[in-house]
């Protein structure tokens, strides 16, 4: 299955993602191009220095969403994309594009869902005086981090932690987790029922 990494950021999440490929861990899934919507975006490093098709579609250079999901799928098409991974991708997609790939776009996010959804995820734990978070890996669908949920792991919150450091321990939970869910989508295993996802 040959899947896109969508990115805006630094792309730890692809990197670990791009590891667990190499080691064959995420096979029959292989990932066929990387696209951000960020020029500068530092994970199109990690994907050139894999090797792997690196493409930004600027977002400010286009009217509205449409146009820019126009591009974006024009060089999913080019490289034959099958499934879509966000890993740390900062846009909210248009229902016509999530129904367009519905049930083969995954995201990552950094909280226990249903907690915290939208940005800043881990500023919002702290802020909430939760004493538990997590990250979530979950199918897209047209709510906001609300499409169902395939895994997810709790990470303490510590009495000694700032939105940084929390998201540094959050992080490492998705590397770890992102491949586990992807290899399961290649494989065919996660069937939707509903709001629940069924490990095959
Ligand atoms: C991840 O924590 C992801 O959950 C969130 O953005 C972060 C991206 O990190 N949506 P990275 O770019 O993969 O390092």
């Amino acid at each position: 299955m040959k899947i896109a990494v969508l990115v805006s950021g630094r792309g730890s999440n692809l990197r670990a993602l791009l590891d667990a490929e190499r080691s064959g861990a995420i096979a029959p899934g292989e990932i066929c191009c990387v696209v951000a919507n960020r020029p500068a975006a530092p994970a199109l490093d990690v994907a050139r220095a894999a090797g792997k098709p690196a493409i930004a579609v600027d977002h400010t250079a286009y009217a509205d969403r449409e146009s820019f999901e126009a591009a974006v799928a024009q060089q999913l098409a080019a490289h034959g994309a099958e499934a879509i991974v966000l890993a740390g991708f900062m846009r909210v997609l248009t229902p016509g594009f999530v129904s367009a790939w519905a049930g083969r776009i995954v995201n990552t996010h950094p909280s226990l869902l249903p907690a915290f959804p939208g940005v800043r995820a881990p500023e919002q734990a702290i802020a909430h005086g939760a004493k538990v978070s997590g990250c979530t890996i979950h199918f897209v669908d047209n709510t906001l981090d609300g499409g169902p949920i395939i895994a997810q792991a709790a990470v303490p919150v510590l009495a000694t932690d700032d939105a940084k450091s929390l998201h540094e321990r959050i992080r490492e939970q998705e590397h770890r987790m992102l491949p586990e869910a992807v290899k399961l989508l290649a494989d065919g295993k996660l069937a939707i029922d509903g709001r629940c996802v069924r490990i095959e």
